[in-house]
Order: C-alpha cells, then structure tokens, then sequence
C-alpha cells in the first residue's frame, strides 16, 4: 500500500495530517500503484510555524543538541534566512559543510536532475558517478603525493556518509592492513589531545577529549593518548604494538589548532621509522579549505590514508576514505560496507561540487579570502585585551577569547552572522568557500561589535 499511514498517539501542539499535505489522496483517488503512472500533485508536507516546530522539537527530538530558537527557511550564497526574513551571515556553512553556500545553482540542479534519475543503488551493482569521483579523488590525492613527496602512489577510495564513518572505516582499514597484508598484528592507535573524530566508538575513542567520553565507557580498546605537535609525546606512545597514527592537519573542533612548523614532516618520519601508518584526519580541512585541495600539501608530506567528508556533498552527506594502494587492499570483499554509502545521488553531487570548486577556483578563493580574513582579524582586535590569539590557514580561522565566549556568539547571531564555538574559548570562522571581500568585511565588524559589547568593559 503506497499510501499507508501509521497511526499517531494525539498530539499536543497542531500537527500537520493527511489531508493538509498537499497531494494528498482522497477517496476518488487511486491508494495503490506506482506514484509517477498517477496524475497527482507532488506530496508537499505544510509549513509549520516556529512554535508549532520548537514544540515539537522539545517533545520529540532527543535532547542533546542545545539549538537557538531561529529556524532558518532557506539560504542565499553565504546568507540564511529566518523564517522572520531575517538574514544572517554564515560564517559557518553548518560547521566546515556548505563549501558552495546555499542554493548554488549548480547543486540545486545536480540534486534535482540526478534524484529523478536514480537516488539509490546497492552497492552490489557499478554506479558510473562512484567509480568517476573516485578516480577524481584519487588523480588529486595521487598528484599532491607526487608533488610533496616526488614518489608515485596509485590510491583507492571508500565512500561513506559521514566523518564518523571515514575515522571508523581508517581504524578498520589500518589494523586489518597490519594483521592480514603485512601478517601482524598491531592494533594499537594513537591520536591527541584535543582532537575530534566523530562520535561513533571508535571514532569517539580517538577522539581524546574526555568531555565527549563520559558516561559511554567502555571505550574501544587499543587508543592511546599523545599531545598535538609534539613529537616526543607521541613517539613515547609508539611501540610494536601500535599499527597507525590518527591526526589532524589542523585541529578544528579542539580549537583550530596549527602545529609547529616542520612537525608532520618530524611524524612523518617518525611513522616511517615505526612502520606506522599516518592517517590524517581532513574532514574538516579538505576540499580546498585551507588553501589547498588537501591541508597536508602545505606541509610537504603524504600520509597512507586520508579521510573526507564535510564540504565533499555541499550539504549532501557523503564521506571518503583514501588509502594508498597497499593499504587499500586490507580492505577484501565482505569487510567492510556501507548501506548509502556511494549512492547514485551522493555520487553526483560529489562531482558536481568538485567541478564547481575547479571551474571557479575556490581553493584559490579560499587562500585569498582566508588571508584577508586572517589579516583583517588582526587588525579589528589589535590591542583588545580579550584576544589571547588570533590564528587559522585559509578558510579556518579561530579567535581566542579571554571571557565569555557563548555570549559573544550569541551577540555575533543577534547582529546578524553566524560563527561557532572550538574548544572552549575559540570563535571560529569556517565560512563557504565562496565567500567574497564584502562577506569578510561584514564578519569582522560585526564579530568586533559583539566581542566589545560583551567584553570591552568585562
Ligand atoms: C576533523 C573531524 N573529523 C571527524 C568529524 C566527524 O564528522 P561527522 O560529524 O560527519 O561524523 C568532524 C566533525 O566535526 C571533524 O571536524
């Protein structure tokens, strides 16, 4: 039955029903069949109002995300738009997401004409659009590895959905490597501190932040601990036992972090030396935000396996994981899976943003902007004795705050731009990539005035 509906308990606030939703069939109209052989308006569910949504939210979402009261109704480039016609500047894109902004024609266009040609496949049978974005990622990974290294690597890509999945898929692909392509077993990982991969349990487990932990012990066994560009504390962490190192290029949710100069080629060496994998963690700084297409090309080196995800869909989730050919093969038939991992419509959209990123350069633009963004940060909050530092590389950029830094994001959202918190003390700026000159002008003034109001006279 194509139409069948579950019965709902009563509802306390006013719930949309059936016959609200536009399209909706009626007793002359046919209950079964194939929805596209019937001549029926698309089914369209109403527009709620803003209580109506927060009651519902309040009464039905589980409650662990703390959201504001705005609900946004649709985007514009680097703009949202509230529901009350208010716009604000994203300087977030949905956390590191929205590389193209929003409702960039191009994605508009590659969801609307791929979904009416095929959304979904199993991964039991070959999608055009998987095999192309794959081979597109692994000609870009291969080529920086060829130019920061000077070596030939060919690669192999697994898709996922999320970040999560990329770190969880590294961790499987890393130990089953050392355990069945080089026959020993090495299980052991060490991350750092601050760090964030994600919140499934192995990629909670790397994550080595003890906030994002508690009260989901046991953890998975065989992580161990070291301290972000520091060389001699991760080496002590290094024994026969561990197999890989898990990292990123910069840290972003631990408060965009920029190790040393010279330190990844330092770990580099020392994985080498280990016969440890480096496995580097850019789904928050890959696909061009930093300045290059990988963040791991600003520090001369290539590591073994690296994970995406992020602004790879445009807000459409869709994760990768790629491995150097060795290393890829540990991942055997039946190992590992995803069920919407490489679907048709992800796939799409995947080269679609990538083709979008290459026709209007926005790795470049995210190099020009996030220069200008860094330099006119500076420069607004010279002197402020609130700023204990101001940092980033392209397109993630952080302020460090002495003070309350929640209030000063809520401040920032009241005047109109939306920036987001890192650690506990970072105001952070991962904005779409398609930002220009006029959207970094607004950001800094208006972050300015929020960080006075609050602070000034703190
Ligand atoms: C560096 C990094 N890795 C992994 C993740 C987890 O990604 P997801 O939330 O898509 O699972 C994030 C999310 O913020 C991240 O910044």
């Amino acid at each position: 039955m194509l139409l069948a509906r579950r019965r709902c308990a009563p509802m306390a606030t006013t719930m949309p029903n059936a016959a609200a939703f536009s399209g909706a069939a009626t007793a002359s109209q046919p209950a079964e069949g194939i929805a596209k052989d019937r001549d029926l308006a698309p089914l369209r569910p109403p527009v709620l109002a803003d209580a109506e949504v927060f009651a519902l939210a309040q009464r039905y979402l589980t409650p662990n995300y703390k959201n504001s009261s705005i609900v946004f109704s649709h985007g514009d480039g680097p703009w949202n738009i509230a529901t009350d016609g208010r716009r604000y500047l994203d300087m977030s894109a949905g956390v590191a997401v929205n590389a193209l902004g929003h409702g960039h024609p191009d994605l508009v266009a590659a969801i609307a004409e791929q979904s009416a040609r095929l959304v979904h496949q199993s991964n039991y049978w070959h999608n055009q659009h998987a095999a192309v974005l794959a081979a597109d990622l692994c000609q870009r990974f291969e080529t920086a590895v060829l130019n920061t290294t000077g070596k030939t690597e060919q690669s192999r890509v697994f898709f996922c959905n999320s970040g999560a999945e990329g770190t969880e898929a590294t961790v499987k692909t890393a130990r089953r490597y050392h355990a069945r392509i080089l026959g020993k077993a090495r299980p052991g990982i060490v991350t750092v501190q601050g760090s964030f991969h994600g919140r499934t349990y192995a990629a909670m487990t790397a994550t080595a932040q003890p906030k994002y932990q508690d009260g989901f012990e046991p953890l998975v066994p065989g992580f161990r601990y070291a301290k972000f560009g520091d060389l001699a504390s991760i080496a002590a962490q290094i024994d026969d036992t561990v197999g890989a190192v898990l990292i990123e290029v910069v840290q972003g949710e631990g408060g965009v972090c920029v190790a040393p100069p010279g330190f990844f080629k330092e770990l580099r060496q020392l994985c080498d030396d280990r016969g440890v994998l480096l496995c580097l963690d850019e789904v928050q700084t890959g696909i061009g935000r930093t300045g290059t297409f990988f963040a791991f090309e600003q520090e001369g080196i290539a590591p073994d396996i690296v994970w995406l995800a992020k602004a790879l869909g445009g807000g459409i989730p869709v994760g990768a994981m790629i491995a150097r050919e060795a290393v890829a093969q540990a991942l055997q038939p039946g190992t590992h899976a995803t069920t919407f991992g490489a679907n048709a419509l992800c796939m799409y959209v995947g080269r679609v943003v990538l083709g979008v990123i290459d026709r209007d350069d926005l790795v470049g633009n995210a190099r020009r902007m996030g220069d200008l963004l860094l330099r006119e940060l500076k420069t607004a909050f010279a002197g402020k004795a609130y700023v204990v530092d101001i940092r980033g590389r392209g397109l993630m950029c952080g302020v460090q705050i002495r003070g309350d830094v929640k209030a000063v994001i809520e401040v920032a959202r009241s005047k109109g731009l939306l920036v987001s918190l890192a650690g506990s003390d970072v105001v952070r700026l991962t904005p779409p990539l398609v930002i220009g000159r006029e959207h970094v002008e607004f950001a800094v003034s208006h972050l300015l005035a929020a960080a006075e109001q609050v602070l000034a006279n703190a």
